[in-house]
């Protein structure tokens, strides 16, 4: 097998981001995404909307992937898909697509999980990035998702702690909403954050037990202190956004960080990857390079275009799978709410 070229074809839809990728042996060849605009005007993804703006965008997204591959449909062996989890509108077009596909092509079908996907896009080939080796920790923060996950191989992997209501993307997102940023805000508040001081207001951070997150709390914390500044100054947010994003910015980087010293004292394990759209975030980023100098950790950061949702990491995915013969039956469903 390894003399021969393996085509895997990947396909994500199950949020906002229609994308499509193709990788041979493990190397890149094609990344398409196409992200949806229409929901910025909503302050959030319309579940409706997404599915029909999916639609549009999967076949000339699929085809543009197959174009910079520079191959042709016939030379792929297999096409993996995002089974869950997610919006299930927005997955039910990429899994009757991709069903269809392989269906007329005749070539197996393999279904991915988001969240392991994020975690495994750390194995995509790439010149000059290290890899991780097994066990090792990851911490997937996203839109969608807050875990610590304990990763002992490809296809082996225990969630250690997760969030036990908002994901850490939402809490981004919902702060932004409270200041008046458009969606997604995550990006915004990073990049406001960087002129401001993270220690001009404090927002206490949750009590969780164990390795759980909570991030609810902290957005009506972060409500409250604004309606009660407004009072004596209606100008507030306008006069303190650098400072009010940097120390919110602050408290989530604290609340995550907090929770990853304790999965390495409790597990052992120095070594640890990051993914999901909130990896994008150059507060978490700089935090894990001290702490690597601090305390002796090995971190693994995604390069931007692999941390928001991309098909590439559900490629990569398939090209594990199908190493291990792990194919999908023809009758095989979406699933919103799949698990590992
Ligand atoms: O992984 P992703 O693209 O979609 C989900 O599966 O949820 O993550 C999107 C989330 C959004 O909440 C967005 O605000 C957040 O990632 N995000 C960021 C940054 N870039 C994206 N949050 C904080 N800082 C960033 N630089
Ligand atoms: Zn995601």
């Amino acid at each position: 097998m390894n003399n021969k070229n393996i085509y895997i074809l990947g396909i994500e839809s199950s949020c906002d981001d229609t994308a499509a990728s193709v990788i041979c042996n493990g190397r890149i060849l094609s990344n398409v995404v196409a992200t949806q605009k229409i929901h910025e005007q909503y302050g959030g993804v319309v579940p409706e909307l997404a599915s029909r703006a999916h639609q549009q965008n999967i076949v000339p997204v699929v085809d543009q992937a197959l174009k910079q591959a520079n191959i042709k449909k016939s030379q792929l062996n297999a096409i993996a898909f995002t089974r869950g989890p997610g919006l299930m509108g927005s997955l039910l077009v990429g899994t009757s697509f991709a069903k269809s596909l392989a269906f007329g092509l005749k070539i197996p079908l393999i279904d991915v999980n988001h969240m392991q996907a994020h975690i495994l896009a750390h194995f995509i080939d790439e010149e000059n990035v290290k890899k991780p080796s097994f066990p090792f920790l990851a911490m997937t923060i996203s839109g969608g998702h807050t875990q610590i996950v304990k990763v002992d191989d490809y296809f082996d992997m225990t969630i250690l702690g997760e969030t036990i209501d908002d994901a850490v993307g939402e809490a981004y997102d919902k702060s932004g909403k409270i200041l008046g940023l458009g969606y997604p805000a995550g990006p915004q508040i990073d990049k406001l954050a960087k002129l401001g001081n993270p220690k001009a207001f404090k927002f206490t951070k949750p009590k969780v037990k164990g390795l759980d997150f909570s991030f609810s709390g902290l957005k009506t914390a972060i409500l409250y202190f604004i309606q009660k500044q407004q009072a004596t100054n209606p100008n507030f947010v306008s006069d303190n956004l650098n400072d009010i994003c940097a120390s919110i910015q602050y408290t989530i980087i604290g609340i995550l960080m907090d929770k990853l010293k304790a999965a390495v004292s409790q597990t052992g394990i120095k070594q640890i990857a990051i993914g999901g759209g909130v990896s994008a975030n150059t507060g978490i980023r700089a935090a894990l390079l001290s702490a690597e100098k601090k305390w002796d950790w090995h971190t693994f950061i995604p390069k931007f275009e692999f941390t928001t949702d991309n098909a590439a990491m559900i490629a990569i995915v398939g090209y594990l799978k199908f190493l291990e013969n792990k194919f999908a039956e023809t009758d095989i469903t979406a699933s919103a709410r799949l698990k590992f």
